[in-house]
């Protein structure tokens, strides 16, 4: 079965948007999220303005920053300092990559804890660690939401994490530990014998090395749920900018998985709602 995270992300977002409305006429509050874009990548603009349009749609506000690439780290962190201070705004989205002059972590440091929507902030990811309050990153958050509305609960499972970054499979290895799953962490850097093993013996395989079909279908446990974080373009003789695949071989792995996420129309749209969920509890938590 497909684990349609579109459609989920939609219903997701058609309840924020009741509950921002009955939020902002009790509280007389509209959620703000501050977007700042550096530079012209435009993955990245796209993806912004993906963002802003959800914000719009919901009934949150975003005030848009967007910088010259040549911007210096000093002026980013002061624009983040502002926006930390600037009572009207509740979370803080800094668009990643940063132009290579930047040091991400240091711009990502001076985001206030309070308004971390992304849950980048080293103190969020320790909080999520330790299982304290705070922001998770959306992606990891939408992977667990995906799973629970399909009825899918990791205790008691084996489940792999492929991928190993900070703010995709690390926090996700996480949170299905939290979950009572028995979680194996694999990367780039794992045996491929290693890594076949552990996706042959797991009853959840979360994909998130940023490979296009790093994963052949065939190493699917058969009935396991497959969650595929990737997106990449590859060459396609019939499209002229290629077409997007994950991490895993879809064709193979989906005639064996109990369920899988397509690419695109999976885990993506599940992010973008996450943050959407994050802006709004901000905003609930700036009022409390
Ligand atoms: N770049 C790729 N994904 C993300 C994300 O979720 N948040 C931000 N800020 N930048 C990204």
């Amino acid at each position: 079965m497909i684990l349609d995270g579109k459609a989920l992300a939609e219903r997701i977002k058609t309840a924020l948007t009741e509950e921002t409305a009955e939020f902002t006429a009790e509280s007389g509050v509209t959620p703000c999220l501050a977007t700042v874009l550096v530079g012209e990548d435009p993955a990245s603009a796209v993806y912004v303005r993906s963002k802003r349009r959800s914000c719009a749609k919901i009934g949150f506000e975003s005030r848009h920053h967007h910088l010259p690439a040549e911007t210096s780290q000093a002026d980013l962190v002061q624009l983040v300092e502002d926006l930390n201070s600037d009572a009207s705004v509740h979370g803080i989205l800094v668009q990643l990559p940063l132009p290579s002059q930047m040091d991400s972590d240091a711009v990502i440091d001076a985001i206030a804890l309070h308004k971390d929507v992304d849950g980048f902030h080293p103190r969020s990811v320790g909080h999520l660690a330790l299982k304290k309050e705070g922001f998770v990153s959306c992606t990891p958050a939408g992977i667990m939401r995906l799973l629970e509305e399909s009825g899918i609960d990791p205790s008691g499972k084996r489940a792999v994490v492929v991928g190993r970054s900070a703010i995709v499979g690390l926090p996700a290895a996480l949170l299905l530990t939290h979950a009572n799953a028995t979680v194996t962490v694999c990367h780039s850097r794992t045996a491929r014998e290693d890594l076949q093993a552990a996706v042959e013996g797991a009853d959840i395989v979360v994909a998130a090395v940023g490979r296009p079909h790093f994963l052949p279908g065939a190493w699917i446990k058969p009935g396991a749920v497959v969650i595929d974080v990737g997106i990449n373009r590859i060459p396609d003789p019939d499209r002229p900018r290629g077409r997007l695949v994950g991490d895993v071989e879809f064709e193979t792995a989906q005639e064996r998985a109990g369920w899988i996420t397509p690419v695109p129309g999976g885990v993506g749209p599940m992010t973008i709602a996450m943050l959407m969920s994050n802006t709004l509890l901000a905003a609930k938590r700036a009022v409390r």
